[in-house]
């Protein structure tokens, strides 16, 4: 996963699994480049390694079972190496410190997000036989001056806020990761400058409600202006964000930089005003399809993309119905939909009036079947059509095949010849299904 470090201090080989959101994928970058400045090297196989993270989400579903599970392979390895020393990172670390350090004795050290400057001296204590435990929270930790250490590539990401002050009552976020706060403008806004320079081409400005950036007088919309202007083929993308915070100003710098992403996740979570208010969502669905219909007449072709939560507590089939016809409003360009997961210490776990788990299932499969419909029935509307595309490398499925990217995220699959990574190439499409488009070279 990383790559390996040369001029090793402390010999130690460290292997880290990551699990959750793209913000966690970066936070395991900052880990690396934390235990890098150190000299620690990295290893993708935990059988070499001397130190084994596991970067936890604490976000939906049964995370907490998957990470007992893996914590009981690390600990299979530790019974092979007992100087191992094993570790939870992340969102799940303030919870579950007790169980897995004191009654379970699972781990050695446990880190919350906020901590992972102690991580180089945690690590150094464990080895020693000490256990360890940091999960404090902070208003002002981000890691600002920390170089993630990146894997070499088209696409990099830059975490630009930590924390969210939304209180969702679905959400744990609030109480796991903290509250907001931005880094300042002209530290993002370098680091930006040396992705470009390293050939990066692709540039996600990361944040759990990224649109509320603020640093001074500069909002989200000056930051992305100003990361576009670093360099015009740099692509600039951003998630997440939340409908309250999407400005005029972030909607007209869309529109009128040409390479800032035409692309926009737009979580709605429900199209029940009913369950929007008990969600705490602070708008109604008419306020949010107003703003779709100001974001689409505002940026042509734009791709628009959400998140759906089904059986909220007391979730009836008509406040169902209410998202389905939502999403049909809209026609979603793509729509990523879970079962409502109940999570300690939120407002909603209070709340009962439980929606039974079979319900949930069949709620998330009728929005899946439409929204592949709906996707299936928008990517038709491309066959026919030119794309420029940025080439990001080889095709799951294939070696002779490589894909790419358009400006409004959709992926396409092209026949390759001598097309590089990081390149722009014009393709056309030939057939698409609800996920793909393929094209061949123009
Ligand atoms: N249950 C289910 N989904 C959740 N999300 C956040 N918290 C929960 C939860 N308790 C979803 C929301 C959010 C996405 C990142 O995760 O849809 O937009
Ligand atoms: Fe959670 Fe809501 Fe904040 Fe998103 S905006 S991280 S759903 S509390």
């Amino acid at each position: 996963m990383y790559p390996k470090m040369a001029n090793c201090k402390t010999n130690r080989r460290v292997y880290v699994e990551t699990y959750g959101c793209q913000m966690n994928l970066a936070d395991s970058e900052l880990v690396g480049g934390i235990l890098a400045k150190e000299g620690y090297a990295f290893t993708s196989d935990l059988e070499t390694a001397d130190v084994a993270l596991i970067n936890t989400c604490a976000i939906r579903d049964n995370a907490e079972r998957r990470i007992h599970g893996r914590l009981g392979l690390f600990n299979a390895q530790k019974r092979r190496n007992p100087d191992l020393v094993v570790g939870i990172l992340g969102c799940m670390a303030e919870r579950l410190r007790e169980k897995f350090l004191d009654q379970e004795n699972l781990v050695d050290i446990v880190v919350g997000p906020d901590e992972y400057r102690k991580l180089p001296s945690l690590i150094e204590h464990a080895a020693g036989g000490e256990k360890g435990i940091a999960v404090r929270l902070s208003r002002v930790e981000t890691y600002d001056d920390i170089e993630p250490l990146r894997t070499e590539g088209v696409s990099a990401w830059v975490s630009v806020m930590r924390g969210c002050d939304k209180f969702c009552t679905f959400c744990v976020v609030p109480f796991t990761r903290g509250r907001e706060r931005s880094r300042p403008f002209s530290t993002v806004v370098e680091e930006v400058r040396s992705l470009a320079e390293q050939g990066f081409k692709d540039v996600t400005l990361l944040g759990q409600n990224v649109n509320s950036y603020a640093d001074g007088d500069h909002d989200f919309a000056d930051l992305m202006r100003a990361v576009a202007d670093v360099d015009r083929q740099l692509r600039i993308r951003f998630t997440t964000s939340h409908p309250q915070d999407m400005s005029d100003r972030l909607i007209e710098a869309i529109s009128t930089t040409d390479n800032i992403c035409k692309y926009i996740h737009l979580p709605v979570q429900s199209g029940s005003d009913r369950i929007l208010t008990l969600m705490n969502r602070t708008y109604s669905v008419d306020g949010y399809l107003a703003l779709v219909e100001k974001i689409r007449s505002a940026i042509p072709g734009v791709s628009l993309t959400t998140d759906t939560i089904s059986g909220f507590p007391g979730e009836t089939d008509e406040d169902h119905r209410l998202t389905l016809a939502l999403m049909k409003a809209v026609k979603y360009d793509g729509a990523y939909t879970f079962k409502y997961s109940p999570r300690e210490r939120t407002r909603a776990w209070e709340m009962g009036d439980i929606v039974a788990d079979e319900l949930k299932t069949a709620r998330v499969g009728e929005i899946l079947a439409l929204q592949r419909d709906l996707s299936r029935e928008i990517n038709q509307q491309f066959v026919g059509r030119s794309e420029r595309i940025l080439v990001e490398g080889p095709s799951k499925k294939s070696a002779q095949e490589y894909t790419g990217r358009t400006d409004t995220n959709r992926t396409v699959v092209f026949p390759h010849v001598q097309e590089q990574p990081g390149e722009y190439i014009t393709v056309k499409i030939a057939r698409a299904n609800s996920a793909t488009l393929f094209g061949i070279r123009a």
